[in-house]
């Protein structure tokens, strides 16, 4: 009996573990392309669309902080136009291999 309480267990914790969004930093390297242009563009640098503003900087940064950084903007308790608009067109796997991609060590 014991042993198939384990076995059981063990299949749950399995399939709770599929569930969860895994990041893939080699998939994220390829939906950056369009957040380069405004993120990768060096500390103090700043958009002039829609307004002239300060970009924070993406490499290096916690991954769990960027999904709820998108996830925020998504749902709109982070308000930023440009953000929302851009999260928005962001579904859950590629936001998690986003931020696998950007939370990797500077090389
Ligand atoms: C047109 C310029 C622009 C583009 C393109 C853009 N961003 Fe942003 N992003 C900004 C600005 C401006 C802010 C700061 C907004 C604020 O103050 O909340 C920001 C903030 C963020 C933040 C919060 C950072 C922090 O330190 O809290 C994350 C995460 C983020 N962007 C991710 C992305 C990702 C991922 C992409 C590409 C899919 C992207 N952005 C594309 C301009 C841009």
């Amino acid at each position: 009996m014991k042993k198939l309480i384990f076995a059981i267990s063990l299949a749950l914790a399995a399939s709770a573990q599929a569930q969860t969004v895994q990041g893939n930093a080699a998939a994220g390297k390829n939906d950056v392309f369009m957040c380069e242009g405004c993120h990768n563009a060096g500390h103090g640098y700043r958009t002039a669309f829609p307004d002239v503003y300060a970009v924070p900087m993406l490499n290096g940064q916690n991954a769990a902080y960027l999904v709820q950084a998108l996830k925020d903007y998504r749902a709109g308790t982070r308000r930023n136009q440009t953000m929302k608009a851009i999260a928005s067109s962001l579904t859950d796997q590629e936001m998690a291999d986003i931020a696998a991609y950007y939370s990797q060590p500077a090389k």
